[in-house]
């Protein structure tokens, strides 16, 4: 271990970190992390460190997001840095992602007590502003069932917020353009399937707007910023720019975050929604981090959302279920529905990061 610190963790639990970095499915657009995950899986003080989060914490995510917020701040001349894409100025071509392993380890050694201080604080609060798309497009699908009436809109782990202001920005789909052409903040996404495309500009109305995480992002803040553009893989240039804009526009109008576990603060958000009205709530990305012993809890305080009135429930976490596809090469998570009667419907597939579509048929 660093500084020859005893080991806190368990064998069982350093086995199942490793795993996580000895297969690192996630990474596949991220050749560094790639490489890194492996140097990680090989390393047990690596692994030490990369177990410190808190429970329930991906530790691929924490900890290359620790990595780069130290690097982001104060350490950027250190040579790991030259395998960054991210921190290198424009022009200047990164090192190959396959040598960066031994930078990466004396990195770690340098920097052990700032990385631990980051990991055992942090959150994975990565905040995709392009999974609005998929609140938008479940919010077109199902506007005919709402009707006309106003829906008071709940974000289940809304980080910062970016999604719930899905509406203003601008979005192209399928050779299409929805939204505000004039925003900072324009989502492109590529169109699958043969299913219909919804009108995506025909939304119900919204009466109220709120999220609930358990550490809100305050767009407002700089270090909280600084996190998140943390959490961007290196190689992701467009994404970093289009979180930058996003957090822009958001802070000129944040959108209300109640900090705390949705499984304390959803009940009582619940017997304050007027009774009979319509809500819809949202999560992405976000029941995958609640520990598994603790999701069935996480359900139920989503469902007491509809114990006074209509609840749509809408969320991009996992594969779809059921997956009513006869290919399902591209892959692809759920845009599930479950609706006031209970059943639970694809509305389509996505990719993780709603980078594609694909619609289906006769949805
Ligand atoms: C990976 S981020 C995803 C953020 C956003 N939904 C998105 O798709 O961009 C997961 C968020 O869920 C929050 N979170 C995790 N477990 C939670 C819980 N039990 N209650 C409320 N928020 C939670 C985290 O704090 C974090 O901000």
């Amino acid at each position: 271990m660093f500084g020859g610190m005893e080991s806190k963790i368990t064998d069982a639990h350093r086995a199942l970190v490793r795993r996580a970095f000895a297969e690192p499915g996630e990474f596949a657009t991220s050749p560094l992390y790639q490489a890194l995950s492996r140097t990680v899986a090989a390393d047990d003080a690596l692994l030490e460190l990369a177990a410190a989060g808190r429970p329930g914490q991906y530790p691929t995510f924490l900890f290359f997001g620790a990595v780069q917020q130290v690097l982001l701040t104060g350490a950027g001349d250190d040579p790991l840095a030259a395998y960054y894409p991210s921190l290198l100025p424009d022009g200047v071509a990164a090192r190959p992602a396959e040598e960066a392993g031994p930078a990466l380890v004396a990195f770690c050694a340098r920097h052990a007590d700032a990385l631990r201080a980051v990991i055992g604080s942090r959150l994975v609060q990565t905040n995709q502003v392009q999974r609005s798309l998929g609140l938008r497009f479940a919010l077109a699908a199902i506007a005919d069932e709402i009707g006309d009436r106003p829906v008071h809109l709940i974000e289940v782990g809304a980080s910062a917020g970016l999604n719930l202001r899905f509406d203003r920005y601008g979005y192209r789909l399928g050779g299409r353009r929805f939204g505000e052409p004039d925003s900072p903040v324009q989502l492109v996404a590529e169109l699958h399937g043969d299913g219909e495309l919804p009108d995506l500009d025909a939304l119900p109305a919204l009466a109220s707007v709120r999220g609930v995480d358990l550490n809100p992002v305050d767009v407002l803040d700089p270090d909280d910023r600084q996190w998140l553009r943390a959490l961007v893989w290196p190689e992701h240039h467009d994404q970093r720019i289009l979180l930058t804009a996003a957090l822009d526009l958001v802070a000129g109008d944040p959108p209300p975050i109640v900090r705390g576990d949705a499984i304390d603060v959803l009940p009582g958000l619940a017997a304050g929604l007027p009774d009979g009205e319509p809500r819809v709530v949202f999560h992405s990305a976000t029941r995958m981090h609640v520990p598994a012993e603790r999701r069935a809890a996480f359900d139920g305080a989503i469902a007491s959302l509809g114990e006074t009135g209509p609840l749509w429930w809408l969320s991009v976490e996992d594969v779809p279920d059921p997956d009513p596809r006869t290919d399902r090469s591209r892959g692809g998570a759920g845009l599930q529905l479950r609706g006031p009667d209970g059943e639970a419907r694809v509305l389509a597939v996505v990719e993780g990061h709603l980078r594609w579509v694909e619609t289906l048929p006769g949805v």
